[in-house]
């Protein structure tokens, strides 16, 4: 049988630039080379997409983008499924089977890297362009999670930078400690915790800096609990994980260095507990319309309600990262986590008529 072409777009114009090569290089290692032939993307910080053939160290070590490599694009004319790419100036015209982005952050997990996979017709690997931007957006994910009955923590939303100065009064009704986030960011860059009101100008100048719009949130107390997600109707879930924090908060740091914190996998909790997890997470999942994949995190509290925090479209993908960890829990292997994903996605544009 013929090998369906997979592109795998790795990079990207984001500050999780780096995290992204360490994803898509564990993806790599791991897909069945078998069943597919693999076309590599890489858009470097710059924003050039390129077509990469080397070998995938060189992503790794981020040493892929040689000033020799040809550009690609994908051609948003729906009547060629094709990617175009420039050789001496000529086109070439490469038909491919389904794109799978392992991009992490903007332009590339909130939707613009989706909707340009589906202006061309081609199959997508993962959330679409509605709730790929949704979920980028953490002030909109939770009010429409809320409406649906699930808890968010109380929070003041920060529009642009004068709404810090009209909305004061309402920040300093919120208790501490508080959390500062830029409103679409993620590997906790340009996130601070504050236990001093003292702390908040600061706090927000260096939130503003990784975007033009924040959130304020209270502490939720207990600790964060993930749940990978994978399906379209019929969801299937991994286990169930757990951060053990030691001290002050899952950051950039920590998230890629583990040094005073632990990911337990699957959580220590109880059964019923876990099975009332993934149950929100499907809800969750659902209500934020994600498809193909995505990993839901929350909050469980001492007295275990479970509080929405956020849903990631493209989570990590290292051979260590949380999502593939808790498939692995569930029974599905890494190889076969990714070909599972790609026959979702492959069948699910293939049946869907408009
Ligand atoms: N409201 C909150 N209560 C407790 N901890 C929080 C809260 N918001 C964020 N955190 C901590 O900050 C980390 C990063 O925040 P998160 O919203 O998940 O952003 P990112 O998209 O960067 O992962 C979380 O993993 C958690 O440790
Ligand atoms: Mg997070």
């Amino acid at each position: 049988m013929k090998k369906k072409k997979i592109v795998v777009i790795f990079g990207g114009r984001s500050s999780e630039y780096s995290v992204s090569l360490e994803s898509a290089f564990s993806v790599l290692s791991h897909i069945d080379q078998e069943k597919y032939e693999i076309y590599m993307i890489g858009i470097n910080q710059k924003g050039e997409w390129k077509h990469f053939e080397g070998d995938i160290d060189f992503i790794q070590n981020d040493t892929w983008d040689y000033k020799q490599l040809h550009s690609v694009y994908i051609n948003p004319d729906v009547s060629k499924h094709c990617l175009i790419e420039i050789i001496d100036k000529e086109i070439e015209e490469i038909k491919v089977d389904a794109v799978l982005p392992i991009l992490h952050g903007k332009n590339g997990e909130d939707g613009t890297v989706q909707g340009i996979v589906k202006m061309a017709g081609i199959p997508l690997i993962g959330c679409d362009i509605l709730s790929s931007a949704l979920c980028m957006d953490k002030y909109r994910a939770h009010q429409l999670v809320e409406m649906n009955g699930i808890k968010t923590p109380r929070a003041v939303y920060l529009e642009n930078y004068q709404a810090y100065h009209m909305k004061k009064q309402d920040i300093l009704s919120l208790h501490l400690p508080l959390y500062i986030k830029p409103l679409k960011a993620g590997s906790s860059l340009g996130i601070s915790k504050i236990e001093s009101f003292e702390l908040l100008d600061e706090a927000v100048q260096h939130g503003f800096q990784y975007d033009d719009q924040m959130i304020i949130e209270e502490e939720i107390k207990g600790f964060e609990v993930g749940c990978a997600v994978m399906g379209i109707d019929d969801l299937f879930v991994g286990r169930v994980d757990e951060i053990e924090l030691s001290d002050g908060f899952f950051d950039f740091k920590e998230k890629y260095s583990l040094q005073t914190s632990q990911i337990h996998m699957p959580a220590r909790i109880s059964q019923p507990l876990e099975e009332k997890i993934q149950e929100t997470a499907r809800r969750i999942y659902k209500i934020l319309g994600c498809r193909v994949f995505a990993r839901v995190d929350m909050f469980l509290t001492p007295d275990h309600e479970i509080v929405f925090n956020e849903v990631n479209t493209i989570p990590g993908f290292t051979a260590h990262s949380r999502y593939p960890h808790m498939m692995q829990g569930a029974g599905v292997d890494f190889q076969e986590l990714l070909t599972r994903l790609i026959e979702m996605g492959i069948e699910d544009a293939n049946t869907r008529t408009i």
